[in-house]
């Protein structure tokens, strides 16, 4: 189904799916041999939403007939995955170091930090997604017996309406220093709906707030990369079809690829401190092969306010 600009989603439906795609290469990245990162809870959300096009990715040993072009897709993603979440729990770690203790998370989907990681105490986690997929993972986790290491609180909203309301409705105070996040959402906004993002991020950000971010690069508007990406993904789809008993998603209809406001450059010229890498030179931190960096360009960006 096209999107529209007010369409709502449960987890396996539309854009929900994405968040378990991305639950299913953290659960493999966690059973691999060497893994970067260990999310004990994907497995849980993947068996609690049974199958879809995210069991593709979901356990790295393929059946034999599967192709190579497919196992390597799977492979790149797992490794995105893999260090895109480092790159996230390092920022949330450092700024919780740093004394910050209010921390928000823009389309949490199944990401487990507020149960995984070692929070100093005092923290207060505000998770900002539609509100079918927050009750799938509250009402998961709980089932599992899982609790968060903060004080979460939910706030069931979609990004394009007046989040920031219903994020003060919830307790957020603006007159603090915030750790934002924006993982894997980007994509999946508009140009102008980004836009308003950040800015509506920047009104609520006192001085000395901190923002992490990844964005699509610039690469995947180039017409023959596109055209290249849909037909893998067309293929990766027909694959997950033949392998899973029910209606696998075309995830490639989920996005927007339109040309976006530079990021960086938007977040200098507004008082933000930024850093910017590339997939590829966080590939190469971790030993990781550079194959997702041309099938998902990417840029990961964090930033801190230094001006009012
Ligand atoms: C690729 S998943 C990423 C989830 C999570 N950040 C992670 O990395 O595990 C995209 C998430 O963005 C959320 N999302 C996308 N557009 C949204 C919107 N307009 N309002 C609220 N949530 C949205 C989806 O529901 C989904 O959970």
């Amino acid at each position: 189904m096209p999107r529209t600009d007010d369409d709502t989603w449960d987890i396996t439906e539309s854009v929900g799916a994405t968040a378990l795609t991305v639950a299913a290469a953290r659960a493999a990245e966690t059973d691999s041999e060497n893994p970067l990162i260990r999310d004990p809870f994907a497995r849980v959300f993947l068996d609690e939403a049974g199958q879809g096009i995210w069991s593709l990715y979901a356990k790295p040993a393929l059946p034999d007939d599967v192709d190579t072009d497919v196992r390597t897709m799977v492979r790149a993603m797992i490794d995105f995955m893999a260090v895109r979440t480092v790159f996230f729990d390092e920022f949330f770690l450092a700024a919780a170091d740093a004394g910050i203790q209010q921390m928000v998370i823009l389309a949490s989907g199944l990401d487990a930090r507020a149960w995984r990681l070692p929070w100093p105490d005092g923290i207060t986690l505000y998770e900002v997604d539609q509100p079918k997929v927050l009750e799938f993972k509250a009402v998961t986790l709980q089932r599992h017996g899982a609790r968060p290491r903060v004080n979460l609180v939910n706030v069931p909203v979609d990004l394009r309406q007046d989040w920031p309301r219903a994020l003060r409705d919830a307790g957020f105070d603006p007159a603090r220093p915030t750790g934002w996040s924006a993982e894997g959402l980007l994509r999946y906004l508009t140009a102008s709906a980004q836009d308003s993002l950040f800015e509506r991020i920047h009104e609520l950000s006192a001085v000395g707030s901190r923002l992490a971010a990844n964005a699509v690069g610039a690469e995947a508007l180039n017409p023959q990369w596109l055209a290249r990406q849909r037909d893998q993904m067309r293929h990766l789809r027909s694959v997950a079809t033949g392998l899973v008993d029910t209606d696998v998603i075309d995830l490639e209809e989920l996005w927007y690829p339109e040309e976006r406001t530079d990021l960086s450059a938007w977040l200098n010229e507004h008082g933000w401190e930024v850093s910017a890498a590339t997939l590829g030179e966080w590939l190469a931190r971790y030993g990781r092969s550079d194959v997702a960096s041309d099938r998902m360009p990417n840029v990961f960006v964090s930033a801190r306010r230094t001006r009012s």
